[in-house]
């Protein structure tokens, strides 16, 4: 996916001693003056202590230095955890995409599409 025109990725990382070892992760792409946060991911052990806010801080930062107006992305309506962070982060719902992700039971969850300015950041 980093191939693709206008994607980027950002590691979040924390040094113990001399190591530096990847804590944190996000994909996104930008393109047509949006960007899509493809995918963002926190190692359980360092959730909630603020690395994905910093993710997408960052995502948003990078996003407007090439001029981008807006971030949207697809969250699962049952992801708590990532509905807070986005919510907290200026993202409001936006839309709602029916039985859009497959569960492990063969169930079925919609995605809800989150959209944030940019213009005024
Ligand atoms: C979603 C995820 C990235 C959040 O990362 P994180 O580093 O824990 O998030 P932060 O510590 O920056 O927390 C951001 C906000 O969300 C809240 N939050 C985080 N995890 C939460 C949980 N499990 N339940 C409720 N709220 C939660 C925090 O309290 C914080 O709220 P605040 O802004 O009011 O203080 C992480 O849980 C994760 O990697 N999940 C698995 C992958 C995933 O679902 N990615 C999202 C795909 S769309």
């Amino acid at each position: 996916m980093m191939a693709m025109p206008g994607a980027f990725a950002l590691l979040a990382g924390r040094t113990e001693g001399t190591c530096r070892e990847p804590i944190g992760f996000a994909l996104a792409r930008m393109g047509g003056g949006e960007a899509e946060i493809i995918t963002l991911g926190v190692l359980p052990l360092w959730r909630v202590s603020g690395i994905g806010q910093q993710l997408v801080a960052a995502i948003a930062a990078q996003a407007s230095a090439c001029g981008v107006e807006a971030l949207l992305l697809e969250v699962a309506e049952d992801n708590a955890a990532a509905l807070k962070l986005y919510q907290s982060n200026g993202f409001s719902s936006v839309g709602r995409r029916k039985n859009y992700y497959q569960t492990a039971d063969s169930g079925r969850h919609d995605a809800i599409v989150m959209r944030r300015a940019l213009v005024a950041d």
